[in-house]
C-alpha cells in the first residue's frame, strides 16, 4: 500500500514524538492509541496526554485483569485529568463461555484459549477501531521474535487499518528512563517481575535470562503465544 510505504520512509528518522505529531497533522487521517498500561504504552500516553495531540486512546477490559492494572488505569486518568474510553466483551459471548465451559477453559487448551482471547479482545478491539484510519500501538521489536522484524508502519489486514509502533525501536531501558525521568504513573507489578502483563489467570513474572514473554500463556508452546491481537499478515 503506498501510504503505508510513504509513511515508512516519513518515520524513518523521526523521534517517537515526531511521529505522533505526524500522525496527528494528517488531515485525511484518524488515529486511535489502544493502551493495556504497560510500561510503553504509559510512555505513548504521556507524549499523547502532555502534548495534548488530538489522538483518542482506548482500553480493552477483558474482565480478568490485574487489581494493579487498574489502579494504574485510574492513576492515569487522575493525573492527566483525560478520557481512556474502555471496551468491553459482549456480555451475552462471556455469558455463554463461563455457563458452557466455565472460569478456566483457556487452560484446557489452544482452541479454548483463543476462544477466550477472541471475545475478550479480538471482537471488542474491532469495535474500538471502527472509524479510524491509524492504530497505534506500543509494541518494541525486542519483545518477541515475531515482533523483531516488524516496520514501524504496516498494514493489518485482519482490521483494514494501518499500524504505526512509535518505539519499535526502543529498548526496556529507554522505556524505564522515560518513565521515571517524567515521573509516570506505571504497574507496580513492573516491579515485581512481570514484564509483559495481560491477564491476570494468563500472565506470570519471568525469572533473570527468561525470555521478556515467557510469562504470557506460558503453558503454551512459544510458535502459538499471541492472542490475535497483533495477527502478521
Ligand atoms: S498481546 O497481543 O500480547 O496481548 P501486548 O501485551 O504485547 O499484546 O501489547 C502490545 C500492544 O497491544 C500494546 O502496546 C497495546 O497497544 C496493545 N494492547 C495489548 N493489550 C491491550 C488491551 N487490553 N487494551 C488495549 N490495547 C492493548
Ligand atoms: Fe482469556 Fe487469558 Fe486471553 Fe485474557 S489472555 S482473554 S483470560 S485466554
Amino acid at each position: 500500500m503506498k501510504l503505508v510505504d510513504d509513511l515508512n520512509r516519513l518515520v524513518r528518522n523521526k523521534s517517537a514524538i515526531e511521529i505522533l505529531e505526524l500522525v496527528s497533522s494528517m488531515k485525511n487521517e484518524n488515529a486511535v492509541f489502544s493502551t493495556s498500561f504497560g510500561y510503553e504504552d504509559q510512555v505513548i500516553t504521556h507524549m499523547i496526554f502532555s502534548q495534548q495531540l488530538p489522538i483518542a486512546i482506548f482500553t480493552l477490559d477483558t474482565g480478568r485483569l490485574f487489581p494493579e492494572t487498574y489502579s494504574v488505569f485510574n492513576s492515569t486518568i487522575d493525573r492527566y485529568k483525560k478520557t481512556i474510553k474502555v471496551f468491553y466483551p459482549n456480555t451475552s459471548l462471556v455469558e455463554n463461555l463461563l455457563t458452557t465451559k466455565g472460569p478456566f477453559s483457556f487452560y484446557e487448551s489452544i482452541n479454548n484459549r483463543k476462544e477466550c482471547c477472541f471475545i475478550r479482545k479480538v471482537e471488542p478491539l474491532k469495535r474500538a477501531l471502527k472509524g479510524y484510519t491509524i492504530w497505534i500501538t506500543g509494541i518494541r521489536a525486542d519483545q518477541s521474535g515475531n515482533r523483531s522484524d516488524m516496520p514501524m508502519v504496516e498494514w493489518d489486514e485482519s482490521n483494514d487499518i494501518i499500524k504505526i509502533h512509535p518505539i519499535l525501536n526502543w529498548d526496556l531501558k529507554m522505556v524505564k528512563d522515560y518513565i521515571f525521568e517524567n515521573n509516570i504513573p506505571y504497574n507496580p507489578l513492573h516491579d515485581k517481575g512481570f514484564v509483559s502483563i495481560g491477564c491476570q489467570p494468563c500472565t506470570r513474572a519471568i525469572q533473570l535470562g527468561e525470555d521478556f514473554r515467557a510469562g504470557r500463556w506460558w503453558w503454551e508452546d512459544t510458535t502459538k503465544k499471541e492472542c490475535g491481537l497483533h495477527l502478521r499478515n
